[in-house]
């Protein structure tokens, strides 16, 4: 079958947001591939730190990219033989790929690696830019918002959940950056695709946007 008629549903949107909440849950409800597209950054980032590769290099830092020895096995996600998943989480290693992803030779590199999760029966794609340069003709694009005080909140919650130890004001602080980094930057920035819908996250909870997202999808195999 040709990529290009394989149903692709893009969700972009800022740092906690609700996207990877949001997508995992629908590619569930779907029976679709998952593509986690900001793990990619943060595998490549994790292992920039762990090998103190200057986040000034370009070169070296889309060489490690271009090369990630990495497996997406369920829950799982696996670094060569060694399951990242809890590590990639922490501010530290998101601050960095947020980074490492302004550089446009990295995000060359992840280029053909994310297009490769396109399969049957269809692929729910989770980023910054999904919908605008990886998947430019996507079924349905949505683009989740919410604002700064909710994600920060969430943020909270989740790291807390995992274990890690968070301060809200000092998450504050980073969202606003990492948003402002992601936003600014001049190759693929985070913003909605003329054609996505938009979703307003901060008083719904995950089911309600979940929710929404069939329905635009429903209608859409219906038109
Ligand atoms: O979605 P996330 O928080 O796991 O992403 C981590 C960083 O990776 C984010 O700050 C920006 C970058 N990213 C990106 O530039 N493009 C994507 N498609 C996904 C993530």
């Amino acid at each position: 079958m040709s990529t290009s008629v394989i149903p692709v549903i893009t969700i972009d949107g800022p740092t906690a947001s609700g996207k990877g909440t949001v997508a995992h849950l629908l590619a569930e409800r779907l029976g679709f591939h998952y593509l986690d597209s900001g793990a990619l950054y943060r595998l490549t980032a994790l292992t920039a730190m762990r090998r103190q590769v200057d986040l000034g290099d370009e070169h070296a830092l889309s060489k490690l990219a271009r090369d990630l020895p990495c497996h997406f096995a369920g829950e799982e996600i696996l670094l060569g033989q060694e399951n990242v998943a809890p590590l990639i989480r922490a501010e530290e290693v998101g601050n960095t790929a947020s980074k490492i992803a302004a550089l446009p030779s990295v995000r060359q590199a992840l280029y053909s690696l994310q297009l490769g999760f396109r399969k049957t029966p269809g692929l729910v794609a989770d980023g910054r830019d999904m919908g605008t340069v990886i998947f430019p003709h996507a079924t349905l694009k949505v683009f989740l918002t919410a604002s700064v005080q909710a994600r920060a909140e969430r943020r909270y919650k989740q790291l807390i959940d995992k274990g890690f130890s968070a301060n809200i004001e000092n998450l504050l602080k980073d969202l606003e950056a990492r948003d402002a980094r992601d936003t600014g930057r001049a190759i693929a920035p985070l913003k909605p695709a003329p054609d996505a819908h938009i979703l307003d996250t901060s008083d719904m909870t995950a089911a309600q946007a979940l929710a929404k997202v069939l329905e635009w999808y429903g209608a859409l195999k219906h038109s």
